[in-house]
């Protein structure tokens, strides 16, 4: 479900788009032709379950939580994100969300998708020339994201952190609704039950609590009245 993208109202009746101002500023971010040509290799692999567009969520997250860490390195981060779910696309359609349901959950699926989405990763980095350590630290994240508790080190800390954070965000609660037959409200306490204490960075803790804020919003009495 894509968000509105073009208006239904011109309630000011007058053209400002002169005024709007273009180009890159904080907020508005697109991939980079590098990121771009990960993207491409790694989208064939994310059509289960909404990981492609979960995939995008995270890495803006991510690129907002290495902007605020400098000793991060982006090129690792960044493509660490892109790739870490591709292990999925390896796994029977039909047992990919009894892998992570509540109340049980597969861990044998989960590392197996974490194995298998190193290995996709090998290959599209070593396809794109990827810088050899560079490539070695991102098959270190991407083996073991969901499983490993603790981080490996601050780049392993902002994936695991943006994976999560994309719970909280309007797509990513629409689409654990789906996952399980959950209401909105259902929906973000389970999310909020798997989030909030296990991120790893007070950037991403902070974070957390605007997105709840925003989704708890949706679900008051108040808020679904005004339609
Ligand atoms: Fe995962
Ligand atoms: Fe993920």
């Amino acid at each position: 479900m894509l968000p509105k993208l073009t208006p239904l109202a011109n309630h000011l009746g007058t053209d400002v788009s002169g005024s709007i101002p273009q180009g890159e500023q904080v907020g508005v971010l697109d991939l980079t032709e590098a990121h771009r040509r990960i993207w491409e290799l790694a989208e064939p692999h994310l059509k289960v379950r909404s990981n492609d567009a979960h995939t995008l969520y995270s890495y803006g997250i991510a690129r907002a939580l290495v902007d605020l860490h400098p000793d991060a390195d982006p090129e690792v981060v960044l493509p660490a994100v892109l790739l870490h779910d591709t292990g999925w696309s390896k796994v029977p359609g039909d047992e990919v969300l009894q892998a992570i349901a509540p109340g049980g959950g597969r861990p044998d699926l989960v590392l197996r998708h974490e194995k298998e989405g190193a290995l996709i990763a090998a290959d599209v980095l070593a396809e794109v020339g990827a810088d050899p350590a560079r490539t070695a630290r991102i098959i270190e994240i991407v083996d073991g994201h969901d499983s490993r508790r603790e981080a490996l080190h601050l780049d392993d800390a902002l994936m695991k952190d943006a994976d999560k954070l994309w719970r909280l965000t309007p797509h990513g609660v629409d689409t654990v609704m789906d996952w399980f037959g959950l209401t909105r409200d259902e929906a973000h306490r389970l999310i909020a039950s798997r989030v909030h204490d296990h991120l790893l960075t007070d950037a991403g803790r902070t974070m957390a609590r605007v997105l709840a804020a925003v989704a708890s919003v949706d679900v008051m009495p108040q808020r679904i009245a005004l339609g």
